[in-house]
């Protein structure tokens, strides 16, 4: 089994103002400075990067952005390239996250272009998969997680794949207070590895893979404790610094 450097990312979705940002920054860095076993990754809104970067970018929290646009410069009104992206500071990205496939329409042929950029250009991809409720109750979600992981990585060489890191996230536990069941989420994580190790198999046993959905520092825990989950990617719990910080000790 790799030795597989665990990861706590926080997405905060569509909330903090840049003042907000710089609050958070300021107060959760004495909070974690003694953490030095995991990686930990603050993923904002684009108007807040440049605060993190006056406030993180000389600490051992990573940042990271939601979204990215698949090329790297020219006429796409309103997008974000990955050269932005660096020049805020950004190590990661979060790519074809649920509320992006649902509302934004992107599409897995988009989101196979992303990865690739992000790659291209040194940042990290968080590529995020995950089943609705009607493919849970109706016992298909492993096989349309497997099937996003397939049409979302195939293309990359095995140097590539190597550096991403997926994040399952079934959508019926985002933001409900519903977790999977931590062997459920072990299950699916599992299928994703060996879903890796179909496309490349010397790489799968050292990507890391997360769980998404309802995360809190009350469960965290046990999710943590599953082989095949190496970290997770929160939403709502990453918002207040000491809950947040409370959570990331909690998963060591
Ligand atoms: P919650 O932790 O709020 O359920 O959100 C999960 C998520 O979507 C993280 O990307």
């Amino acid at each position: 089994m790799a030795n597989r450097r665990p990861i706590i990312a926080g997405n905060w979705k569509m909330y903090k103002t840049s003042q907000e940002a710089r609050d958070f920054a300021l107060s959760i860095q004495e909070k974690v400075e003694d953490v030095t076993d995991l990686d930990m990754v603050v993923c904002a809104p684009f108007t807040a990067l440049h605060i993190l970067k006056e406030e993180l970018e000389e600490s051992i929290i990573h940042i990271g952005a939601q979204n990215m646009y698949h090329e790297e410069a020219g006429a796409y009104t309103g997008e974000i390239s990955p050269m932005m992206l660096l020049d805020m500071a950004c190590t990661y990205v979060i790519i074809g996250h649920s509320e992006r496939r649902e509302h934004m329409k992107e599409n897995d042929e988009i989101i196979a272009k992303k990865v690739k950029m992000a790659l291209d250009k040194g940042l990290v991809p968080i590529l995020c998969v995950g089943e609705n409720l009607s493919m849970r109750e109706g016992g298909k979600a492993i096989g349309f997680v497997r099937g996003q992981v397939e049409k979302n990585l195939m293309d990359l060489t095995p140097t590539e794949l190597r550096k991403v890191v997926v994040a399952y996230e079934p959508i019926w536990a985002i933001g409900t207070g519903k977790t999977a069941s931590s062997q459920d989420a072990q299950e699916i994580c599992a299928g994703i590895r060996t879903t890796i190790a179909g496309i490349s198999g010397t790489v799968a046993q050292e990507i890391r893979i997360l769980y998404g959905g309802s995360v809190k520092s009350s469960n965290i825990a046990e999710i943590m404790a599953q082989p095949d989950i190496d970290g997770a990617l929160v939403g709502g719990a990453s918002l207040d610094p000491q809950g947040f910080a409370e959570l990331i000790h909690n998963a060591r």
